[in-house]
C-alpha cells in the first residue's frame, strides 16, 4: 500500500470511529416488544422499587421522608410517559446517569449502571404508562 492509499484508509476509520462516538445510543424501543415491556414493568416495580419516591402511578411525590434541611432534591418528579426525556436520552440515563445537558440527578436518585437491555425495557414500561 503507497502512502497515499494507506492515508486514506487511515482516514476513512477515523470517520467511522468519530461516527461512532457521536452516534446515539441505540433506542430500539420496538412498539408492542412484549418481553421488554414485562422485564421493564419487572425491574420498575420489583426492583428499583421506583414507586417509593415517584409516587403511586409514578406520578411525582414530594418525599416527606427527607429532613427539610439536606442537601437533596426533596421532589421526585413524573416518570410516567418519561414527559422530559426522550426515549434515547431514557435509555442513555439509566445506563450512565448522565441527562440530556450531561449533569446528573441529585440525590437520593439512585445513579443506575443498567445493561443496555435492562435499560431499554424499563423506558419500553415507562414510555407507556399514561
Ligand atoms: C430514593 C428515591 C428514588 C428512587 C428509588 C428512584 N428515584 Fe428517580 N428520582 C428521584 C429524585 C429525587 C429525582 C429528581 C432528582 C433531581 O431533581 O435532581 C429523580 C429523577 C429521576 C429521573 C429524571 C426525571 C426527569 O424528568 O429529569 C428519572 C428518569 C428517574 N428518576 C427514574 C427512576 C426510575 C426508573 C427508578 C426505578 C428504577 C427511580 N427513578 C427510582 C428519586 C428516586
Amino acid at each position: 500500500m503507497n502512502l497515499r492509499a494507506y492515508l486514506v484508509v487511515l482516514l476513512g476509520s477515523l470517520v467511522a470511529l468519530a461516527a461512532a462516538a457521536v452516534a446515539p445510543p441505540r433506542a430500539a424501543v420496538a412498539a408492542g416488544d412484549e418481553a421488554a415491556l414485562e422485564r421493564g414493568r419487572y425491574l420498575v416495580q420489583q426492583v428499583g422499587m421506583c414507586i417509593n419516591c415517584h409516587g403511586s402511578g409514578l406520578k411525582g411525590a414530594k418525599l416527606d421522608f427527607l429532613a427539610a434541611d439536606l442537601p437533596a432534591a426533596h421532589f421526585a418528579p413524573r416518570i410516567a410517559g418519561l414527559p422530559h426525556l426522550t426515549a434515547a436520552q431514557a435509555v442513555t440515563y439509566m445506563q450512565t446517569g448522565l441527562l440530556p445537558n450531561a449533569t446528573r440527578s441529585r440525590p437520593p436518585m439512585p445513579q443506575y449502571r443498567l445493561h443496555h437491555d435492562d435499560a431499554v425495557a424499563v423506558v419500553t414500561y415507562l414510555k407507556q404508562l399514561r
